[in-house]
């Protein structure tokens, strides 16, 4: 597929999507929305992808929204459009998604990072919610995941002064599972799909589903969903493969099924 704002590429059983705005450091428009879209679309439908890596370059994960588009609007037409109602379409994603951040992501674009299941960081990225700043507040979710990430005081902190942090702040406050250096984040992000899709991906899917429960609902009805997909494993061949090659000393050989 071409696009304009977004490259993709195909590594093994990983589908990998490179924001492609350099020049405004990736901000997020709604051209770029819908090719990142249709990209996270055809990765999902794909059998012979098992998981996803969003990545964008050295110096700009994203900036977040693009402040030109949305200088203009009306209340009448963000409401009556419904205007980021697309922008969410990557939480229909099942397969796992990893992002790699590098330089800057702020707004929509650290927003976009929370909403993805890893987030591997280099040791120059930047992390800020800015948008009081401009006169607006997030609107992709990130007042809901970063309180359940890093707490209520540190959210809102960032949100209410708009407050960048560093790479290091972010890995302490648990917002990224690693840093790593700039030369080595692709690798990284790589290495860590790779042993994703190396492994059963009904498994995968239902553990996603399982840790995103933590997000969607109270823990009771968490825990309930959890153990009605920890019995459903119990119908599908990895799971006596897997145990049967635990005790037979062997690699286990998953099938997907
Ligand atoms: N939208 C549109 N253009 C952007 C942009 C954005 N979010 N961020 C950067 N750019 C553009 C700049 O306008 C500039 O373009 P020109 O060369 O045509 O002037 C180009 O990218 C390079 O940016 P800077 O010259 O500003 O680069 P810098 O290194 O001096 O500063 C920065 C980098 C600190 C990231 C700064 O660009 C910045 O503060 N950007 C805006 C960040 C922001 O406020 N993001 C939140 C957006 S709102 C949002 O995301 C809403 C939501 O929740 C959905």
């Amino acid at each position: 597929m071409v696009f304009e704002n977004i490259i993709t590429e195909v590594k093994g059983k990983v589908g990998i999507i490179t924001l492609n705005r350099p020049k405004a450091l990736n901000a997020l428009n709604s051209a770029l929305i819908a090719e990142l879209n249709t990209a996270l679309d055809a990765y999902e439908a794909d059998s012979d992808i098992s998981a996803i890596i969003l990545t964008g370059n050295e110096k700009a994960f994203a900036a977040g929204a693009d402040i030109r588009e949305m200088k203009d609007k009306t209340f009448d037409e963000v409401t009556s459009q419904n205007f980021l109602h697309d922008w969410n379409h990557i939480d229909n994603i099942t397969k796992p998604i990893i992002a790699a951040v590098s330089g800057f992501a702020l707004g929509g674009g650290f927003e976009f990072a929370l909403i993805c299941d890893i987030i591997i960081a280099s040791e120059t990225a930047k992390f800020s919610l800015p948008e009081t700043t401009i006169g607006i507040i997030p609107g992709l979710g990130g007042t809901q995941r970063l309180v359940q990430a890093i707490g209520k005081s540190k959210t809102m902190e960032m949100i209410l002064t708009g407050r960048m942090i560093d790479a290091a702040e972010a890995e302490r406050t648990g917002i990224v599972a690693r840093v790593v250096s700039v030369e080595k984040l692709q690798d990284e992000a790589l290495a860590i799909a790779t042993k994703i899709a190396s492994l059963s991906k009904p498994v995968i899917k239902a553990a996603k589903q399982a840790v995103l429960s933590a997000y969607e609902m109270p823990m009771a009805q968490g825990s309930a969903r959890e153990r009605t997909l920890f019995y459903s494993m119990f119908n599908l061949h990895d799971q006596k493969e897997g145990m049967a090659a635990f005790l037979e000393k062997r690699p286990p050989k998953f099938e997907d099924r």
